[in-house]
């Protein structure tokens, strides 16, 4: 497993989660689980530490406040983690910030969003992610920090 090292500089990583993610865990959770949002979030500290990256966790139901955090990781952050809900299907302003901030993003959902309703198959963020992990539930996030390690660690 890749691991940065100390001295390489900048490795936090940002991980921003949109509108309704705050109520994971009774959220319907026949869909995404009973995994709450603070769950997720000591799961990616937890991993991100073994890997040797600080971990930034940010949620918001606001587009502007999500929009801000992105920007706001430019020059700070090696790379973004994003789950960004229901503005995922919705959301060219959220696109736009992540093709502005120039940083490796790894798009996240819990759900598999293709086995779902026919409005979830399209995701307008997915034109600024490397990949996109869908399915895996809060395990996901894990696996998006794995990937997200290796992209940092090549540059
Ligand atoms: C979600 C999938 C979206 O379609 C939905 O609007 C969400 C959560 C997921 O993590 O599975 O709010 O991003």
């Amino acid at each position: 497993m890749m691991r940065i090292s100390e001295p390489m500089g900048n490795h936090t990583v940002l991980i921003v989660n949109g509108p309704n993610l705050n109520l994971l865990g009774t959220r319907q959770p026949e869909v995404y689980g009973r995994e709450t949002l603070a769950d997720i979030e000591s799961l990616c500290r937890a991993h991100g530490a073994a890997l040797g990256l600080s971990v930034d966790f940010v949620q918001s139901n606001h587009e502007g406040v999500l929009i801000d955090h992105i920007h706001g990781a430019r020059g700070r952050c090696a790379g973004l983690i994003v789950n960004a809900g229901a503005y995922t299907h919705t959301s060219i302003a959220l696109l736009d910030a992540l093709l502005s901030v120039d940083l490796p993003v790894v798009e996240v959902h819990l759900s598999n969003i293709h086995r779902r309703d026919e409005f979830r198959h399209h995701s307008f963020i997915a034109k600024a992610a490397r990949g996109m992990i869908c399915g895996f539930g809060g395990h996901g996030y894990r696996l998006a920090l794995d990937a997200l390690v290796n992209i940092i660690g090549e540059t």
